[in-house]
């Protein structure tokens, strides 16, 4: 199938689980799993949420791939503490040459990491790790977007 396609239908299959989603963490579980499986380069998939702690930290959720020695991020740490702290989606695409980056597998080569506001204000991110270089172009940036957006939106209508 060509990629443009996949993207097309995983997008159409989050929008559709988020409106069967009964619960947040519910729509969280159904996305890690829905970008893990279709998504062939999307080797891990996880939330991190913003715990309402003094300094705020990045507190790993639902998540498909390998544990990760990361389950508790500082916004001044990290790609997911500078998507967190900028408000802005990070493109990757090689780890190697960016000093920010937290090691989470040998085998991670780029990274995206995309905030999920509710009400303007970001409250956590998603964030997924390819073995593959390069691996996130504009079109995987509009999908990752897209099911940020959708937690973000469930969020709000469960009252966050
Ligand atoms: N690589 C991330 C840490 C999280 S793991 O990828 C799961 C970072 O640099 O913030």
């Amino acid at each position: 199938m060509p990629v443009t396609s996949r993207i097309e239908e995983v997008r159409n299959e989050a929008s559709e689980a988020a409106q069967a989603s009964p619960t947040v963490d519910d729509l969280m579980n159904k996305i890690v799993n829905l970008l893990h499986h279709r998504m062939l380069k999307y080797n891990w998939v996880g939330f991190y949420m913003l715990e309402p702690e003094q300094p705020p930290i990045l507190a790993l959720g639902a998540f498909h791939g390998a544990m990760t020695p990361h389950t508790r991020i500082p916004l001044n740490e990290g790609i997911c503490g500078a998507a967190a702290s900028s408000g802005q989606t990070v493109v990757v695409d090689d780890v190697k040459k960016d000093p920010r980056y937290l090691a989470c597998s040998l085998e991670t080569k780029s990274e995206i990491v995309v905030p999920i506001f509710v009400r303007g204000k970001v409250v956590g991110e998603l964030d997924i790790d390819s073995h593959f270089p390069a691996a996130f172009g504009a079109e995987d940036q509009q999908l990752v977007e897209h099911c940020a957006m959708l937690v973000g939106k469930k969020m709000e209508s469960a009252g966050h």
